[in-house]
């Protein structure tokens, strides 16, 4: 609560009134984090607060809410804070947290280096965001962070909280938190803990509930959603296939995605829940990370080039039209000309629709950042990292090639960013549409025929408006 104690979500006007407070959330990283940034939003706003307008760094209060899987988080972290600690010098009232991966991994080292930081808290604690930064405003700075492996359901899955949703129509559910894995080069169980998972009934209430709501399209979210379930060992096991069943089940859910099943735990079970269940979208994201076999050894992967291959190739046998992305990362300890060659051998051969491809960063606690001696030469990477980007290119566009003439169920996204007589909706497969058509509502389901491919989306014509939707209207919520 302010100094002076008047509710946390209102602030003095040099007028004299109280407004209320406003804030800010600056995410970074995955769709977890972008969730867990929803939950921080609804709580505040539960709490009086309302979203600032124009420049964020205008807010009452600033929620940082870090990754740390690849990117050099900290430094980016620290530069966000000194910006806003001469903010904070002219606006005394105004509130900064720190929250999200980084928190959670470094929160001593937060505290030090940026004393002018009302409140941190960890992945764990996001339902406490409202009440730790009310608690700062009336005893000063507070660091909250709870260790994975204490948790209660309550903790790990807060379904319960507020939250406000960057797209009325589209919602995120997190399935499971946490992941059981070693990927050598991946800080994620280190800072995410021991994988639970939720319980059945419990997702699947989630999704009533926000069909009720008016969402129509909901993506499931774990870090290795096929291994869903098998913590819950001894009591009657939920399975993510059943589970892909009964959201898709759900009345007036219309598309199910999910992100991101490991290749090792993706089996024909999974494959035959996505045929057989019509809601759940023609998009696999199926992260390769590698197509040499020695490189996915000592990544710890459990899976070869060949046996990734035969499973895309299962999946495309029972899966029209089924579209599949990747995670690609370039560079790791030790990697070799020969054994990136196989990773571009096994790329092409995928045919992907897009891939995500990330330089090799070593994040200290990892086993692979340990390889000193074996870190590839950044130039070298460079060049790797070009030569793959020509060969997803190439994919990608042949993937975009072949949907021109086919006539696409769309979900209206909004007006196009960069005309605004042009409206962006999304296809079941994931890819961005752009067509001319007058306003559409958010979340408006049409049919749409492809008439061009480009690079990154595709350009058609409006054949029909198929449903209106059927959330309120809601503002997104930014992403740093
Ligand atoms: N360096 C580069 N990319 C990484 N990823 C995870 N850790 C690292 C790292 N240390 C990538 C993987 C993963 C995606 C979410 O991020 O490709 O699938
Ligand atoms: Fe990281 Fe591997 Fe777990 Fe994915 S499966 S979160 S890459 S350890």
């Amino acid at each position: 609560m302010p100094k002076d104690n008047r509710p946390v979500g209102l602030t003095r006007m040099p007028n004299g009134q109280d407004a209320p407070r406003t804030y800010a959330i600056r995410t970074f990283g995955c769709q977890m984090n972008e969730h867990d940034s929803e939950r921080i939003a609804g709580l505040l706003e539960a709490d009086g607060l309302v979203p600032v307008e124009g420049d964020d760094s205008s807010a009452d209060v600033i929620v940082l809410n870090t990754c740390c899987i690849r990117e050099n988080a900290d430094n980016k972290l620290y530069g966000h804070l000194g910006h806003l600690k001469s903010l904070k010098e002219q606006r005394p009232g105004m509130q900064i947290a720190v929250a999200g991966c980084l928190a959670q991994k470094d929160r001593e080292a937060i505290r030090e280096r940026a004393p002018h930081v009302d409140a941190v808290f960890g992945t764990h604690n996001v339902h406490r965001a409202a009440e730790l930064l009310a608690q700062a405003g009336t005893s000063g700075p507070v660091t909250e962070i709870l260790d994975a492996t204490v948790l209660e359901d309550r903790d790990a899955f807060p379904s319960a909280l507020p939250v406000r949703r960057g797209a009325g129509y589209a919602a995120w559910v997190t399935i499971q938190i946490g992941c059981d894995n070693s990927c050598a080069f991946c800080i994620v169980p280190a800072v995410r803990g021991p994988e639970i998972s939720r319980p059945m009934a419990d997702v699947v209430a989630e999704v009533e509930g926000l069909a009720a709501e008016g969402v129509t399209e909901v993506t499931l979210l774990g870090q290795n959603v096929n291994s869903y379930g098998r913590d819950r060992a001894g009591q009657p096991r939920p399975l993510f296939a059943p589970l892909l069943r009964a959201v898709g089940a759900v009345e007036g859910i219309r598309r199910v995605r999910y992100t991101s099943p490991h290749p090792k735990d993706f089996r024909a079970d999974t494959i035959a829940a996505m045929a057989e269940t019509p809601e759940v979208c023609e998009h696999l994201h199926l992260p390769l990370q590698s197509g040499s076999d020695r490189v996915l050894s000592a990544m710890h992967r459990g899976y070869t080039g060949a046996r990734y291959l035969e499973k895309l190739a299962a999946a495309r046998a029972a899966l029209d039209d089924l579209a599949v992305t990747t995670d690609i990362i370039v560079g790791f300890p030790g990697e070799t000309d020969a054994q990136f060659a196989d990773t571009l051998e096994v790329a092409a051969e995928a045919r992907f629709d897009s891939a995500y491809t990330f330089i090799y960063s070593p994040r200290p606690g990892t086993e692979a950042a340990e390889q000193v001696d074996e870190y590839v030469d950044r130039a070298v990477i460079g060049e790797r990292f070009d030569r793959l980007c020509v060969v997803i290119d190439r994919s990608t566009r042949l993937a975009h090639e072949s949907r021109v003439g086919r006539i696409e169920e769309v979900v209206v996204e909004g007006p196009s960013r960069t005309d605004a007589e042009v409206t962006t909706g999304r296809t079941r497969q994931n890819k961005l549409v752009h067509f001319a058509a007058p306003p559409l509502r958010v979340g408006t389901l049409a049919s749409v025929e492809v008439t061009r491919a480009g690079g990154h989306s595709l350009r058609g014509e409006l054949r029909e408006v198929l449903a209106a939707p059927r959330h309120r209207t809601r503002i997104p919520v930014v992403v740093a």
